[in-house]
């Protein structure tokens, strides 16, 4: 695929009707359908249960209480989004999730209940109760703990945990595999498949600060961009509100459905800061509120708290199990003690560009969850709309797999060209500091030319180590060249130097390519305002 690429000895290549990259919610619900049309493989690089999906607290958003429909949660989905989502992905993850998640129950999924009745919480920026919750605070490992089980009695599944997935295979510009390494021997194999499917999460990694687990490389997009796979919205990078602000200790995810539950931000002074940000207060978008603390931190340079003492100590210890017995290991006792808190790099809108069906731009490749973008999302997810979106769009994404389906809806690239930078990769640390001090939470056209200056791809990576660096600083400098190109503020892209959402010129989407590893190609796609 790469000119100058260095030559491998291949030991083995194996055959299977599909290959799946990564293991979380997307990957595995998408493996059990594709597990009954052929022969199947999941790439992962770690333990097969270690994921972002893992690692989700508060929930999964569903319109299936007695309160709610479907079109009050597209309402609440498309306004958190801020003029950029697809309207026809919104409604496909509305209209399919209340089946997909009834099937979850099947499957022996252990939601909480009130009773006999589905228990839901409230997170921000919904209009109704609609997160569903397991185990309290662990949902997401509820979640994978029945897919992985269900998974046990599929035939044809073959699961390459510790491996790591170095690019695809490509030839005459269709997907025929997969080239990657195995911890265990340190050899490069491939294996070879009709179709590949890229879930292998997010990116949370090339930020200082983030609540997402070490994984988190964003491997599958900087994979799918050496390979010509389009992709989009890079510039929207969502930072969650409340992460343990503690030094020393992890971002460890404090989760919004604290605040649902009653949960109030007090800035150093003791002030209930949100009042002045938002009428929702606490329960205002994400963005807003991870931009009214930024604001609090700066005054101060000092963490602000989450203030759980007001609530009953036994509702918080049986609600938050994880919470309340982690924050007691640093010394804090989530009912007597308020909780320092930041905002922290926690989920990418943008991704592998896809079609409803979640195939990507190159034929035979398909993307689903957060390594891909339909649009559901726009320029800020609505909170626990994620790991529904892994289960509606893993599904369909197997079905179209299944049936050998192709993109639809391909865009002319008529527009810049972007030289792909001679420098050097730089180190993580760099990538971090870079990435948090400069295409954070606020951004300004110099911090981002100097960004996109010292960043670089490279196509050529042999080792996990290596090959992870080069995905952070790709997707890194992508993200950093598409935020740069979009000179207004919305969702989760604050511009300082452009800091009004402008329809006029922006109500359209950024489509980024590499073309023949030498330049990256720009082109832009207006956004359907309705269904
Ligand atoms: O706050 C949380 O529990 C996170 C939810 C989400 O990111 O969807």
């Amino acid at each position: 695929m790469t000119a100058g690429r260095k030559s491998y000895i291949f030991f083995r290549v194996q055959k299977f009707d599909f290959v799946i990259i990564g293991s979380g919610v997307a990957g595995l619900r998408a493996a059990i359908d594709l597990s009954k049309r052929g022969s199947v493989a999941i790439i992962t690089k770690s333990k097969p249960d270690e994921s972002n999906t893992e690692y989700a607290q508060g929930g999964v958003a569903v319109a299936m209480s007695d309160e709610d429909d479907i079109w009050l949660h597209f309402d609440d989905t498309i306004q958190a989004g801020d003029g950029l989502c697809e309207p026809e992905a919104v409604h496909v993850l509305v209209e399919e999730g209340p089946e997909r998640i009834q099937e979850l129950i099947d499957w022996g999924t252990n939601f909480d209940r009130d009773g006999s009745q589905l228990s839901f919480t409230q997170e921000a920026a919904h209009s109704r109760h609609r997160v569903l919750h397991a185990r309290g605070d662990s949902t997401g490992k509820e979640i994978i703990r029945s897919l992985l089980q269900t998974l046990k009695s599929a035939g044809n599944l073959t699961l390459m945990d510790h491996t790591f997935a170095l690019d695809l295979i490509i030839r005459q510009n269709e997907c025929r595999g997969v080239r990657f390494v195995s911890e265990r021997t340190r050899s490069i194999d491939e294996v070879e498949s009709r179709a590949v499917l890229i879930c292998t999460g997010g990116a949370g990694q090339i930020f200082r600060d983030t609540t997402n687990p070490d994984i988190a490389t964003g491997d599958g997009p900087a994979m799918g961009f050496r390979a010509g796979a389009e992709l989009v919205d890079l510039e929207f990078f969502q930072f969650h509100p409340t992460a343990l602000a503690l030094a020393g200790a992890p971002r460890f995810l404090l989760t919004e459905a604290l605040r649902g539950e009653g949960g109030v931000l007090r800035n150093q002074a003791g002030e209930r800061f949100m009042e002045r940000y938002h009428v929702r207060k606490e329960l205002a978008p994400r963005d807003v509120v991870s931009r009214g603390i930024f604001a609090e931190m700066r005054k101060t340079g000092q963490p602000v708290y989450l203030d759980m003492t007001h609530l009953d100590s036994e509702f918080l210890k049986t609600r938050f199990p994880t919470i309340y017995h982690t924050c007691l290991r640093y010394g804090l006792n989530l009912a007597r003690d308020p909780i320092p808190v930041q905002p922290a790099a926690h989920y990418m809108m943008g991704g592998l560009r896809t079609d409803l069906n979640g195939a990507c731009t190159l034929k035979n490749l398909f993307a689903a969850g957060e390594a891909a973008c339909t649009g559901v999302h726009g320029a800020n997810r609505l909170a626990s709309n994620s790991l529904l979106e892994g289960l509606v769009f893993g599904a369909r994404a197997a079905d179209a797999m299944g049936q050998r389906k192709i993109f639809e809806g391909p865009v002319t690239f008529q527009e810049a060209r972007l030289e792909l930078p001679p420098s050097s990769i730089p180190s993580r640390d760099d990538i971090r500091d870079m990435m948090t001090a400069r295409v954070g939470i606020e951004r300004n056209a110099t911090d981002l030319q100097f960004t996109v200056s010292r960043l670089a791809a490279r196509f050529d990576a042999a080792d996990r180590l290596s090959a992870e660096t080069n995905n952070m600083s790709t997707l890194a400098y992508l993200i950093a060249s598409a935020a740069l190109a979009r000179q207004e503020s919305r969702g989760a892209h604050f511009r300082t130097d452009f800091p009004a959402r402008d329809d006029v010129r922006w109500r359209k989407r950024i489509i980024l390519k590499s073309k023949d590893c030498k330049y990256i190609e720009v082109a832009t796609l207006p956004v359907k305002e309705r269904l």
